[in-house]
C-alpha cells in the first residue's frame, strides 16, 4: 500500500485563504438568488452592485475514502438583505451520519443548524471558537458581524453535499435578521415546508 503524502496548508486569516488548497471556489450574489426573503431587497442589491463575493471556500481533499478528512478554509463577506444577513447556501451531508468541525478564525458569525425533524440551533461563532455540527444536522454559515467571517472546517472524506434538502422545504426553518441583544435574532421562514415523517426516516437512515 503506497502511504498518501502529509502535508500542511499554511491559513492567512486575513486573507480567509491558505496555501496548498486542491480545490476552491466562490459564490457570488447571484449564485444565491431565492435564498433570502426579501426579493425586492436582493435584486436592489444585486442591481446597485457589482455581484459581490459572498463567500469562498479553499479545501484540501486528500481522497475520497471513507476514513480520510477533508479540511479547509471558508471566508464570508459581511452584508445584509434588507434586514437579513449573508448567508452560505447550507447543506446536509449527503452521508447524513457524517459530522463537521468548524474553527473560528475571525469575524462574527452563527453556524445555524436544523434536524431533519426541524429542531433549530444556533452556535455563535468567533475567533478561537470550535462548533461541533454533530451526524444528521442540516447546518449554513451566518456572518452577523461587519468585518470578514473566516472558520477552519474539516468533515469526513466521503460525507458529500446534499443542498436539496434545504431547497425541499423552501429553505431553513428559521432566518437570521438584525436584532436582538447580540446583532442578531432568528425569525420564523414563513415558506418553510416542513419534512414529512418518510423524508426523515429516509434522511435518518442514509
Ligand atoms: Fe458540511
Amino acid at each position: 500500500m503506497t502511504l498518501f503524502e502529509p502535508a500542511a496548508c499554511q491559513v492567512d486569516v486575513a486573507a480567509g485563504t491558505m496555501s496548498g488548497a486542491t480545490g476552491r471556489y466562490q459564490k457570488r450574489l447571484a449564485d444565491l438568488v431565492g435564498l433570502y426573503a426579501d426579493d425586492a431587497a436582493f435584486q436592489a442589491a444585486l442591481s446597485m452592485s457589482n455581484n459581490p463575493v459572498v463567500y469562498d471556500v479553499a479545501d484540501f481533499r486528500p481522497s475520497a475514502k471513507s476514513g480520510d478528512l477533508i479540511f479547509g478554509i471558508t471566508r464570508m463577506s459581511p452584508g445584509l438583505i434588507g434586514e437579513e444577513f449573508y448567508l452560505t447556501r447550507g447543506h446536509i451531508h449527503a452521508v447524513a451520519d457524517r459530522p463537521e468541525i468548524y474553527y473560528g478564525q475571525a469575524g462574527q458569525g452563527l453556524m445555524l443548524m436544523e434536524s431533519p425533524d426541524g429542531e433549530t440551533r444556533v452556535v455563535e461563532m468567533q475567533a478561537q471558537t470550535i462548533c461541533y455540527v454533530p451526524p444528521y444536522w442540516i447546518h449554513r454559515s451566518v456572518n452577523t458581524g461587519t468585518t470578514d467571517f473566516v472558520m477552519v472546517f474539516s468533515y469526513p472524506a466521503d460525507s458529500g453535499q446534499d443542498y436539496g434538502i434545504i431547497e425541499k422545504s423552501s429553505g431553513m426553518r428559521h432566518r437570521v435578521l438584525r436584532g436582538g441583544p447580540n446583532g442578531w435574532q432568528l425569525a420564523e421562514n414563513k415558506d418553510y415546508q416542513p419534512r414529512s415523517s418518510a423524508a426523515i426516516a429516509a434522511v435518518m437512515t442514509s
